[in-house]
């Protein structure tokens, strides 16, 4: 359904919850001004209601998790179901079946898929969990600590995982309490030279990468970018971790991004739209590889309460489900194309690139000089949000605007809000 045009945001509803946040949630973690945020309340498939009953159409999909569409049924049923029958187990100690299933269809997702070889996978919580699982596995496998990461990535906010990751904003505030085993290059085909370096005369164990970048802006990089990345990782024994948080599960038009290039890497990590609502994550890789791990006797050396969470494996189970089904990767990459092609069609003088792959896009918002500004952006978001269209901002300036809806986008959903932003930009240029 296409949006509302609400003229008063926040409602009264959204303004009082936000004063009460203000006085009870620590400072830095929602952001609240005057303009933002609305309380969501419920949400169908695009369309999110907030506490004042306003509509809007999400071009986010809530962080890229309900690609599937909000309260996807089969995703609804699932988690209903398996919550009356059991709620909690005991993840690494008493687990469940439900765990076993998952693990199982992840690696028949992946690396059977990939190889004919079996997988053997970590699950956590969160997306940060599962690259700190993945910096262990490749620790743990291949002896050697060092790590290689790419600017303009983010892995997470964990200490493991924002130390691998780029995003000065994020760890430069903690700067003193990370751990300096990162080694940060250019992203793209411009960094391979340093990995180059690196790899020959340091003590590399992983080379962490995001096949296009999510959070740093919609960057798609060269062609031969990932390959590259593989054929070092293979000359110098390191392992090449993907991060498809972001991309993973059809987001870019193929069940995962590096199949777009032919990569297969040693470890993957996956979160977000893995279950479609609930926090769960994978880190998966190859079985000989994860053997590293020793055999536990008795207490697990890397574990959590959560872990395996009946719940989220059913939710997951239920999403690998329906996104195992190749006609989605197809309607991705052509609603994709289609919406690349709208947006590409704002033509403004504050309009710059469009980035991304499937309904993964962002439209570049620049100066006169063609630099990024990021100062603009940030005005037509709550703009946008007035005009009842949930976005985001991402990459090192804010400037790139996010176009990653749910799957279930309809075509007149795509043209509004092209059009939207086309008239917002034409007058705010
Ligand atoms: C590529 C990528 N990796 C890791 C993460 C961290 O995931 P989480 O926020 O679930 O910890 C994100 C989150 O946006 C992400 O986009």
């Amino acid at each position: 359904m296409l949006p509302e045009i609400i003229t008063k945001i926040p409602g009264p509803n959204s303004r009082a919850l936000a004063e009460n946040l203000r006085q009870y949630e620590s400072r830095n973690i929602t952001y609240v001004s005057n303009d933002f945020p609305i309380f969501w309340d419920r949400a169908k498939d695009t369309n999110v209601w907030d506490v004042d009953n306003n509509r809007f159409l999400d071009l986010t999909s809530a962080f890229a998790v309900s690609s599937l569409g909000h309260s996807c049924p089969e995703l609804v049923s699932a988690f209903a179901e398996q919550s009356e029958h059991l709620m909690h187990g005991m993840g690494d100690v008493h687990p469940t079946m439900q765990k076993v299933q998952l693990c199982k269809k992840l690696s028949s997702l992946t690396f059977e898929r990939w190889t004919g070889k079996k997988a053997k996978t970590i699950l956590s919580s969160s997306g940060s969990e599962s690259i700190e699982s993945a910096l262990k596995t490749a620790s743990i496998a291949t002896e050697k600590h060092g790590v290689i990461s790419f600017e303009g990535c983010y892995h997470g906010t964990g200490f493991g995982s924002l130390s691998a990751g780029a995003m000065p904003r994020f760890k430069d505030p903690f700067i003193k309490q990370l751990s300096d085993f990162g080694n940060i290059v250019p992203y793209g085909n411009t960094g391979l030279e340093q990995v180059k370096k690196i790899l020959l005369n340091e003590c590399i164990g992983a080379v962490i990468v995001e096949p296009i970048l999510g959070r740093g802006g919609k960057v798609v990089p060269e062609n031969d970018f990932l390959p590259s990345l593989r054929s070092l990782c293979d000359e110098h024994n390191a392992l090449l971790i993907i991060d498809e948080i972001y991309t993973g599960l059809n987001r870019t038009g193929k069940l995962f991004a590096c199949e777009h290039w032919d990569v297969v890497p040693d470890i993957i990590c996956l979160g977000k739209a893995l279950s479609g609502g609930f926090p769960i994550s994978a880190c998966i890789g190859k079985a000989s590889i994860m053997d590293a791990w020793p055999e536990s006797d008795g207490e697990a050396i890397h574990t959590s309460t959560f872990l395996g969470h009946p719940g989220g494996c059913a939710m997951a189970l239920a999403s690998l489900n329906k996104h195992s089904n190749p006609e989605i990767a197809t309607d991705v990459s052509i609603k994709g194309t289609h919406f690349k092609e709208l947006l590409e069609n704002i033509d403004t003088p504050s309009s710059g690139s469009v980035r991304g792959m499937g309904l993964m896009l962002g439209l570049e918002i620049i100066d006169h000089d063609g630099k990024p500004n990021g100062s603009l952006a940030s005005k037509v978001i709550p703009s946008a949000l007035r005009s009842g269209l949930i976005t985001l901002a991402d990459g090192p300036s804010g400037h790139v605007i996010v176009f990653a809806p749910p799957f279930t986008i309809s075509e007149e959903e795509m043209f509004f809000a092209a059009e939207w932003f086309k008239t917002e930009l034409k007058t705010s240029s």
